[in-house]
C-alpha cells in the first residue's frame, strides 16, 4: 500500500503546455508569500515565543480542533536510545514551556538522568508543526500543587492510585480503588511523585507545511542570550 503518493496532489511544477500558466502563477505567489514570510521574521518584529502563540491560538480557532497542547515529548534513555511520548503542554509563560506528569515514570528519571528534552507539535487544522529543543527543569511545589488542583477529578485520582509506567497483573484492582476513592468524595492531595518540568529552549524551530513539499522553514536558535534566525530549505 503506498502512503505517501497523492494523484490528487500533482505536481506544481508540472511541465504540462496546459498547465503552464497555472504554474507560473503558483510559483510567482509561492515566491510573493515567502519573500514576505522572511522579510517579516527576520526584521525580527516577532520573538519564537509571540509566533508560538499566535500559532496556537490560530490553531484553537480551528473547526474540530482536538488537543493543540498535545505535544511529543523526547527524552533521552538511560541506554541512550531517544523516548518518546505525548504530553499536555500545561503553559508557555515566562519563556519557558511547562508539562506535568509523574516524576517517577520513565520521563521523569530520564529527565534527572539528562535534563535535554525536545517538545514537538504537529498542529493538523493549520498545517504547522513546531520542534523545540532545550533543558528540562522540576517547576516548584507551589506550580506543582497549582497544575495538580487544576486537573480534573478523575485525573487526580488516578494519578493518586496509579504507579504510572510499572507493570501490573490484573487492571481489576486499580479499578477497585479507583472506585473507592471516587466515592468516597475526599479532596486529592497532589501525590509527591507528581509534578512537572520547564523547558529552557535553546533552539525552536517553526514549519509551515505545503502541499507542494516547498515548506516554509525558519529556525530560531540562542547564540549569547540572542535569538539568532536562519530561514532554512524545504
Ligand atoms: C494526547 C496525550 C496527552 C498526554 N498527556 C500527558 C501528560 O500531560 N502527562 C503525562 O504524564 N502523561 C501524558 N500522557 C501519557 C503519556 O503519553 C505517557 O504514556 C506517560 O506519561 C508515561 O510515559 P513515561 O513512561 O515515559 O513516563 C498523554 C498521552 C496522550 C496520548
Amino acid at each position: 500500500m503506498c502512503v505517501t503518493g497523492n494523484s490528487k496532489e500533482g505536481s506544481p511544477f508540472c511541465t504540462d503546455e496546459t498547465n503552464n500558466n497555472l504554474n507560473k502563477l503558483y510559483c510567482f505567489s509561492l515566491y510573493i508569500s515567502l519573500c514576505y514570510y522572511s522579510s517579516e521574521i527576520i526584521s525580527n518584529k516577532m520573538n519564537p515565543f509571540q509566533i508560538f502563540s499566535t500559532w496556537f491560538e490560530e490553531e484553537l480557532k480551528q473547526e474540530g480542533f482536538k488537543t493543540p497542547s498535545a505535544c511529543c515529548l523526547s527524552t533521552i534513555g538511560l541506554d541512550e536510545y531517544p523516548n518518546a511520548r505525548f504530553v499536555a503542554l500545561k503553559e508557555m509563560r515566562d519563556d519557558v514551556f511547562i508539562f506535568c506528569g509523574s516524576l517517577d515514570s520513565r520521563k521523569g528519571i530520564e529527565i534527572k538522568h539528562n535534563s535535554k528534552v525536545a517538545l514537538t507539535f504537529w498542529w493538523d487544522g493549520t498545517e504547522k508543526q513546531v520542534r523545540i529543543q532545550g533543558s528540562a527543569m522540576r517547576i516548584s511545589t507551589t506550580d506543582a500543587d497549582t497544575y495538580f488542583s487544576q486537573r480534573e477529578r478523575k485525573a487526580q485520582i488516578v494519578s493518586s492510585i496509579s504507579k504510572q509506567g510499572h507493570p501490573i497483573a490484573d487492571l481489576e484492582v486499580l479499578m477497585s480503588e479507583y472506585t473507592r476513592v471516587s466515592l468516597s468524595g475526599q479532596k486529592i492531595e497532589r501525590p509527591e511523585n507528581w509534578g512537572g518540568f520547564s523547558v529552557s529552549p535553546i533552539r525552536i524551530e517553526f514549519l509551515e507545511f505545503n502541499s507542494s513539499r516547498f515548506h516554509k522553514r525558519v529556525l530560531f536558535q540562542k547564540e549569547n542570550n540572542q535569538w539568532d534566525i536562519k530561514l532554512l530549505q524545504p
